[in-house]
């Protein structure tokens, strides 16, 4: 006698939630001559999310909508869509599918929302499709189409080499609570690797134990120490870009942030509360100087791209 045979309804849309990240620390060695920069960076995924509903079609398209959603483009440069093709073509699927976008980290901010999208939507249509890859051969996927897409699938908090894209989970206790300083106006990532070349040249290492004092505030929750080993050798290049970019730091500093960052090329610039009310504080603070267009809070580590639906 054959057992019950179990049957499962095909999924029809599968939405899923993917976090943006902050770099606590970005040390960034002289350009290579595929045009990348080796990096040693500490990423934290933090609670700003952008959702990606991936529903049965026979095509592939893209609908986005949210703050900035006129800035993101809706052509086959769009990450999400890179991302659909590859898992398409790693898979060997005919299938297609839209992929609605709702964006909830800044667009062009330095907080990965587009590889946020791209990581959303590798999750998505794995379900949706019923892929059967694994998890690493997801991330496999996923550092084919930008250096912070693997991690956006990863999250948490983790130590990122190569072009970032190499991970190792960061050992972290408690959770840190940020202030967001958004600008009007984007920096483009290339735009400030770019100038960081023009001002540092190739003369640079990297140091490989530099964030021994970063990693043992994470390991000990000690926001006050954290604080302190908060560094970002692209700030530099992203305020000479944005120069209001100091006035906001400055603003952050004043409400007693226990760090002050700016985000991977920015131009958003991350401040360390000491709680989530402290957080609030420096956001309504950095919002009533007139330094930013808004201040949002959120919180971190939070886990990477996950079904939701
Ligand atoms: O990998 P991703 O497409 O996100 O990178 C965007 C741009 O940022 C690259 O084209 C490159 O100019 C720059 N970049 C870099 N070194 C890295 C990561 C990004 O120069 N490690």
């Amino acid at each position: 006698m054959t057992g019950p045979t179990l049957v499962t309804a095909a999924r029809t849309a599968v939405k899923v939630r993917a976090p943006a990240k902050v770099n606590l620390s970005l040390h960034v060695g002289p350009r290579e001559d595929d045009g990348y920069h080796p990096l040693i960076t500490v990423f934290q995924a933090v609670s700003l999310y952008e959702e990606v509903v991936a529903v049965e079609a026979d095509d592939l398209s893209l609908t986005v909508t949210g703050p900035g959603a006129e800035y993101v483009p809706l052509d086959g440069t769009n990450l999400a869509l890179r991302a659909a093709r590859a898992l398409a073509d790693r898979t060997g699927t005919d299938r297609g599918a839209l992929l609605e976008i709702t964006k909830g980290v800044p667009v062009a901010g330095g907080m990965a929302g587009g590889s946020a999208d791209a990581a959303a939507a590798l999750v998505a249509l794995d379900a949706l499709w019923g892929t059967g890859l694994t998890r690493e051969e997801l991330a496999e996927v996923a550092a084919t189409l930008g250096a912070d897409v693997p991690f956006a699938l990863q999250g948490h908090t983790a130590v990122g080499t190569g072009r970032g894209d190499v991970l190792t989970p960061a050992m972290v206790r408690g959770t840190f609570h940020w202030a967001f300083a958004l600008r009007a106006e984007g920096l483009s990532t290339p735009d400030v690797f770019r100038h960081f070349d023009e001002i540092v040249g190739r003369g640079r290492d990297l140091a490989p134990d530099a964030d021994t004092a970063l990693m043992a505030a994470l390991r000990a929750g000690d926001a006050p120490r954290l604080g302190l080993a908060l560094s970002n050798d692209l700030q530099g290049p992203a305020i000479d870009l944005a120069p209001d970019l100091a006035e906001t730091i400055g603003a952050a500093a004043n409400a007693g942030a226990l760090g002050v960052v700016v985000s991977g090329s920015g131009p958003t610039v991350a401040a360390l509360g000491r709680s989530h009310q402290h957080a609030l504080a420096i956001a309504a603070e950095m919002t009533l100087a007139g330094v930013c267009e808004s201040a949002v809070c959120a919180s971190g580590p939070v886990p990477g791209a996950r079904v939701i639906l």
